[in-house]
């Protein structure tokens, strides 16, 4: 069913755009810092297979930090939550993304929990197989799984970046290393999670990534449960806990929906039995979301009433 483009939407999508001036791309990944700031754009995906849209999208952009909830949901099906959890947390840090400072003060140094890089990447660690291609394989076959689109691939050019300027996430894994929440190693496993940032989609693929976890894993257009019950829940979860890093409370009051965002500028979002969102707007905050997309899911979530508490 074609994405149809909707007059609010647009209106909405118009009056947050202003916002973009006031944010920054992110250019700590250098590939990252070439997009457009003022760039826009939103599609709500339905259960029932039904999509609307505004703005630009078909402009693909990299996962980022989103992907942490899809390695997340993959490891957490393929060792189940008693494992995954010896490695890392279940609580907000209040911290940035790339903080090092929890991981010396809190004893034994496990990660507080996956959606902050150090969670992350002990997460990706756990990711099966011989080697970095065949470990990144599962993973992206698993991402055509949930959006049924078998094109899906990284870009190449975000995916180096990153890696060659990857140094701290290296210290946080060697810190890791050392304290026996990794043992590979730590340029295999700055390659795997660097392609796994830069999975690339448009925002009508990730709002169809956010209608599956809305509706707890299962696909009513292919009548299939695509991820256990269990393990979307705990997703999003994490989502409402940790999805907005260190801004995670406010979201929670001002917008109230389980969401993740990237540096990239992509937001997911997760109605719980209504819909997904994909958001796509470049210019980040200074907590590293974007900030037109949140301002666009404030007016949304108002409009719509969307809060779940
Ligand atoms: O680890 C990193 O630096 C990135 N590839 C992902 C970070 C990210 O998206 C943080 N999100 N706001």
């Amino acid at each position: 069913m074609p994405c149809k483009s909707n007059e609010e939407l647009y209106q909405l999508v118009t009056e947050a755009r202003k916002y973009a001036k006031d944010g920054k791309v992110a250019d700590y990944i250098p590939a990252l810092g070439k997009e457009n700031q003022e760039a826009l754009s939103i599609a709500i995906h339905y259960p029932d297979g039904r999509c609307i849209s505004a703005g630009d999208i078909e402009k693909k952009f990299t996962l980022q930090s989103i992907s942490k909830v899809i390695s997340l949901a993959y490891v957490l099906m393929e060792l189940g939550k008693e494992e995954v959890f010896q490695y890392v947390g279940m609580e907000p840090t209040g911290d940035p993304f790339n903080s090092i400072i929890k991981l010396e003060t809190l004893s034994p140094g496990k990660p507080l929990n996956p959606m902050i890089n150090a969670g992350a990447l002990v997460v990706t660690h756990l990711i099966k197989g011989d080697t970095v291609e065949n470990r990144f394989q599962r993973l992206l076959d698993f991402v055509k799984e949930i959006t049924g689109d078998i094109s899906l691939t990284y870009n190449h050019e975000i995916a180096q970046s990153e890696f060659e300027t990857s140094d701290l996430n290296r210290a946080l894994c060697y810190f890791l290393k050392q304290h026996h929440f990794i043992d590979e190693d730590i340029e295999q496993l700055i390659d795997l999670y660097s392609k796994q940032c830069a999975i690339e989609m448009n925002c009508l693929v990730l709002a169809n990534i956010g209608m599956m976890f809305a509706m707890d894993g299962y696909d009513p257009q292919r009548e299939r449960q695509i991820i256990p019950k269990e393990v979307a829940r705990i997703c999003k979860t994490f989502m409402v806990t940790c999805g907005m890093y260190n801004a995670s409370g406010e979201f929670a009051i001002k917008i109230g929906i389980p969401a993740k965002s990237g540096v990239s500028g992509g937001i997911m979002g997760a109605v719980p039995g209504k819909f997904g969102i994909g958001i796509f707007g470049p210019s980040l905050d200074e907590k590293g979301n974007s900030i037109a997309g949140i301002k666009l899911l404030e007016m949304l979530s108002k409009k719509l009433d969307l809060s779940m508490f």
